[in-house]
């Protein structure tokens, strides 16, 4: 199938977030593209602490569903990417992301320091802290995610409405493991929604410091 894709500024405009999905599935190349945009997102260290679970069937979607407030479109979307990061993935993946970098062309000087600035700088987080510093990377990569799906056509719809230990449950997360987000991808049922506006750049945008406008 020949498909126009729309530009990222297309995308980025013309996104809204989907309140229902058809239910087609998702091919798979189309799938892998997009996780692929969100594994090129960039993260503290370059240490990728995100892990993300893709549903795609009934039976799990319905389950997932049951975790999310029960909002139809978990069930509906053609795939629901769950965005979580894991805590302790720095222990397991520092000498990967290191000879990768090394591979790459990371200076031996820079590897030499963050082997010990790594560890040292993310042991020394509170789980709090932890939480928060995930959350910050994930969020990179899903909305990496998202705008590589809206740029290929499909539709998706962010989602925050779940319960964390449920999740858990249902995709047997290990407990190192902290959920952000769920991505819905698929394709728009029913009619569009909305524009909720935003609000101007006099609202939300300083100049150089707080309180004056931009010039
Ligand atoms: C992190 C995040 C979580 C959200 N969670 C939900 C959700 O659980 N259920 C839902 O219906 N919409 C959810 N939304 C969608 C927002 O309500 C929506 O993005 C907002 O109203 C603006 O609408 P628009 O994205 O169509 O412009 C979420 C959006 C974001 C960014």
């Amino acid at each position: 199938m020949t498909r126009t894709e729309k530009t990222l500024a297309e995308a980025i405009r013309g996104r809204r977030a989907t309140p229902s999905f058809d239910g087609t599935p998702i091919p798979e190349a189309d799938l892998r593209r997009i996780l692929d945009a969100g594994l090129h997102a960039p993260s503290g260290y370059n240490m990728q602490p995100w892990r993300f679970i893709v549903v795609q069937s009934e039976e799990q979607k319905k389950r997932l569903r049951g975790a999310s407030y029960n909002q139809a479109k978990v069930e509906e979307a053609s795939a629901v990417i769950v965005a979580c990061g894991d805590a302790d993935g720095w222990r397991r993946d520092l000498d990967l992301m290191l000879e990768q970098g090394l591979a790459g062309g990371m200076p031996e000087s820079y590897a030499d320091q963050a082997r010990s600035t790594v560890p040292n700088y993310l042991s020394s987080f509170t789980s709090d802290q932890m939480k928060t510093w995930l959350t910050k990377q994930v969020t990179l990569a899903f909305t990496s995610m998202l705008l590589m799906a809206e740029v290929m056509g499909y539709d998706t719809a962010p989602m925050e409405g779940f319960e964390q230990e449920k999740v858990h449950e249902v995709l047997r997360l290990p407990l190192s493991y902290w959920v952000v987000a769920l991505l819905a991808v698929g394709h728009s049922k029913g009619s569009d929604k909305f524009d909720g506006g935003r609000f101007d750049m006099g609202h939300t945008v300083f100049g150089e410091e707080f309180g004056k406008r931009l010039k």
